[in-house]
């Protein structure tokens, strides 16, 4: 079967080698051929499709790829949040409250949370989701959080370097981390990260615990200087990380090293947002040469939300990106620091993942905050239904 979309006001296709139609196209028309992208271009020159739809004049982009998430777990922290507001600093030891919640939900009940938020996400316009532990902690509900993600993601991370559980030696937990705990992740997982932080795992930690990842057959990625400018970003790019996440501090030298990698600087205002801090130099990382993504972090600690597009106004808003920008880096950069070909742009042979916008024009996301302008999605060439949040 293939499908028709015509009436597309603006296409942008984030596709920056397409030499005839380099990055947008207006008034255009898509064929959606069994999964993927059979062609696209000018609505004038559009081949027969079995079906049709006209989108009346709505801006078409790539779904969005969101690289960073943390969507297994219990509980809930709005009184930290409300904490926060009034002047309490954002720590890593929050962490240990969701552990607690988490160790004690059933498998069905964790099941339901990230069934609800990846329903929150596609409404948000996401088709691709990164989803790590880190909430367990302990063998049995890493185990069982990296299990129940591989049911809804291919993206999956082992985050049992989180932070140090309560009631466990600092030694011992590592040990468990890079042994039993990953022997028994590492299965259901393509990717490993730490919280490469004060209060959470030292450089030499992560460095141990990444190394360990990839002798098991996963690929690095980091949590790197989000509360401090520390090691982390430096760690990244030494070990060839597909992303170092945060980027919050960033010294000169984080910023070149970064530029002169392959690692991707995934920033997440969203967390800057929910943590009253100060947001990320996407200037200074952008006009050096890196390579940068936008991702929503959701978790119920340092920033509960699921909607890319606020991330994508606030990257506009706040950090100085362009509207171009910023749709590029949730889409194509996310795909960039997935290490993944076959989303995050639209061209012929890509996967048929699409956002179409109840609006003439991406730069809506940013000059409408907070307004769901999500139309309709479709994920490998299949719509997905936008209803409201599954109760959970
Ligand atoms: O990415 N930084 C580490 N992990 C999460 C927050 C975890 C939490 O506070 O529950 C983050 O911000
Ligand atoms: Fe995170």
């Amino acid at each position: 079967m293939s499908l028709l979309l015509t009436g597309i006001g603006l296409l942008a296709t984030q596709d920056q080698s397409a030499a005839q139609h380099p990055g947008e196209i207006a008034d255009a028309a898509l064929l959606i051929a069994g999964e993927t992208i059979g062609w696209l271009g000018p609505a004038a020159q559009a081949p027969a499709a079995d079906d049709a739809i006209d989108l009346g004049g709505r801006c078409v982009l790539p779904g969005f790829v969101d690289s960073h998430a943390h969507l297994v777990f219990a509980g809930d922290r709005s009184q930290e949040f409300a904490a926060r507001m009034t002047g309490r600093p954002y720590t890593a030891g929050g962490i240990r409250s969701t552990v607690a919640a988490t160790r004690a939900a059933s498998e069905d009940q964790l099941r339901a949370n990230l069934t609800r938020l990846a329903a929150e996400l596609h409404a948000a316009g996401v088709t691709t989701f990164e989803c790590k532990s880190g909430y367990g902690l302990d063998v049995d509900t890493e185990q069982r959080s990296v299990a129940i993600a591989a049911e809804q993601t291919p993206e999956v991370t082992f985050l049992g370097a989180h932070v140090v559980p309560a009631g466990i030696d600092r030694d011992d937990y590592l040990d468990l981390v890079c042994g039993p705990m990953l022997a028994a992740c590492a299965p259901h997982a393509r990717w490993v990260d730490a919280f490469c932080e004060q209060g959470a795992f030292d450089v030499d930690e992560s460095r141990a615990v990444l190394e360990a990842g990839i002798a098991a057959g996963l690929r690095p990625r980091l949590h790197a200087n989000q509360l401090t400018a520390g090691g982390g970003v430096a760690l990244a790019v030494e070990l060839d990380a597909a992303s170092a996440d945060h980027c919050t501090h960033l010294s000169a030298a984080d910023i070149d090293a970064l530029a002169g990698s392959d690692t991707v600087a995934t920033l997440l205002p969203l967390v800057e947002f929910s943590t009253r801090s100060p947001y990320p130099d996407a200037r200074g990382l952008l006009d050096a040469g890196a390579e940068v993504a936008l991702a929503t972090d959701c978790n119920p600690g340092s920033g509960f939300s699921t909607s890319m597009p606020l991330a994508i106004a606030l990257a506009v808003r706040e950090m100085r990106m362009s509207p171009a920008e910023a749709v590029y880096a949730a889409t194509a950069g996310g795909a960039r620091a997935l290490r993944r070909n076959d989303i995050g742009r639209l061209a012929v042979g890509l996967r048929a993942d699409l956002t179409v916008l109840d609006a003439p024009g991406y730069l809506h996301l940013a000059y409408r905050p907070g307004v769901p302008l999500v139309h309709r999605v479709w994920q490998s060439g299949r719509e997905i239904p936008l209803g409201p949040a599954i109760p959970g």
